[in-house]
């Protein structure tokens, strides 16, 4: 169905988009198409760089005076102190995190943001948060929600991010049991499905880490790179050649933002619908270099408001990374059901098993979670 509906935009080369989603890059208002914080609150500011000082500090006065200097969420986020225990007093069960789900479920959509929909830069930051793992240090990843603190948050690859991160804030307030890390993973999850994308398989127990526990910059792809590079960074976070190209399908939502990567434009010409246009686009389009004083990347000759990264078009250059994505392209159930179970253990990267156990306490059965879109459960009423 998805690749009748790309070859009918193709064979027309006219952007069919939804309602809310802009047909061409160069019908947006310049102001609009690059806020990236409507509506969202500022962001936190680091309370301390050192965080096991304040710390102690603040369980000495717990000693002396009976009360914290730094407010318990506050402490607790930097130790990943939370329990998981809910404010009915129980540990959080399934029925909470549907809740925690419905809660960004609810924070997507927003006609002054982008596309219409905070979603892909919630996927971006689930993937980012994880996407630092070390296989062989067992460093990085999603466990610690490390872009807290300055150094992780100022990595380049990191650029655009605090939309999200604030936009998740005010739900760590109202959902004070759940971690950081936790809440992050979760906002990825919830984004994919809510946009049409497949069920991701998804697990509790991720721990917040104090800032000595981030990982150095520099560990996430860079885009102007090629397959080699692709081959350097996934490798080292445990994937091989299919789940790289499952996982850059991620490409289907959103667009890249010349004040975040320097990069300018959306993949598809349906940027807050998960499908696999990414792919079929990709073969079937014809790509040439965008003409412009930007970094290099590749336009599309029928429309030119398209675009693909160095590191996206690599996967056709590359002949066993164009296998898989030729396969993506043809068969949308293959690509959902590899893109769920890929991008499922990429938020899971640098987790010891013993925290799922903790997190698996409070479910009536172990395994891990699957959630009900929202409409869904509208459905089901
Ligand atoms: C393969 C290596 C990858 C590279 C080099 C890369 C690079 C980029 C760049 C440069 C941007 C534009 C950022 C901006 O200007 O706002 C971007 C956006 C994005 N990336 Fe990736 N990425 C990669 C993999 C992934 C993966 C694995 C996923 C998820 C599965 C993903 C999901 C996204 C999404 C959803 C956006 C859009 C964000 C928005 O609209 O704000 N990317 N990526």
């Amino acid at each position: 169905m998805a690749a009748f509906r790309t070859s009918l935009r193709l064979a027309r080369h006219v952007p069919i988009a939804p309602a809310r989603v802009l047909p061409a890059r160069a019908a947006i208002p310049a102001v609009r198409a690059f806020s990236t914080g409507a509506g969202v609150p500022k962001p936190e500011a680091p309370k301390n760089s050192n965080s096991s000082i304040l710390f102690v500090l603040a369980l000495a006065a717990v000693g002396v005076s009976g009360y914290f200097l730094v407010d318990e969420p506050t402490l607790a986020s930097w130790v990943g102190l939370p329990d998981r225990t809910t404010g009915k007093g129980g540990l959080a069960g399934e029925a909470d995190y549907q809740k925690v789900y419905n809660a960004i479920a609810n924070l997507l959509e927003n006609e002054k943001y982008d596309d219409g929909s905070y979603g892909p830069v919630l996927v971006r930051l689930a993937w980012h948060s994880s996407g630092t793992y070390d296989k062989e240090t067992n460093t990085g990843g999603s466990n610690g929600a490390t872009m807290r603190y300055p150094l992780e948050a100022g990595d380049g690859a990191n650029a655009g991010l605090e939309a999200a991160r604030n936009l998740l804030e005010p739900l760590k307030k109202k959902f004070p049991w759940i971690s950081y890390s936790d809440l992050w993973t979760l906002g990825g999850v919830a984004a994919i499905q809510e946009l049409g994308g497949p069920v991701i398989p998804w697990r509790p127990g991720r721990q917040d880490a104090p800032p000595e526990k981030t990982p150095p910059n520099g560990r996430l792809p860079d885009a102007a790179q090629g397959a080699q590079h692709l081959r350097n960074v996934f490798y080292r976070m445990g994937f091989n050649d299919q789940e790289i190209v499952a996982l850059s399908g991620g490409h289907v939502l959103g667009r890249c933002h010349p004040n975040r990567s320097g990069f300018d434009g959306p993949w598809t010409f349906s940027p807050i619908s998960f499908t696999n246009d990414f792919f079929n686009l990709l073969v079937n389009e014809k790509w040439e270099p965008k003409k412009w004083d930007g970094p290099f990347q590749w336009e599309d000759v029928g429309t030119h408001t398209l675009m693909m990264l160095p590191t996206d078009y690599a996967l056709i250059e590359d002949a066993s990374f164009k296998k898989t994505v030729q396969k993506y392209a043809k068969d949308e159930e293959l690509f959902f059901k590899d893109f769920a179970s890929v991008f499922s253990r990429l938020l899971e990267l640098g987790v010891p098993a013993e925290n799922f156990d903790a997190g698996a306490k409070g479910l009536e059965k172990p395994g891990p979670l699957t959630f009900k879109t929202t409409a869904e459960q509208e459905n089901s009423k």
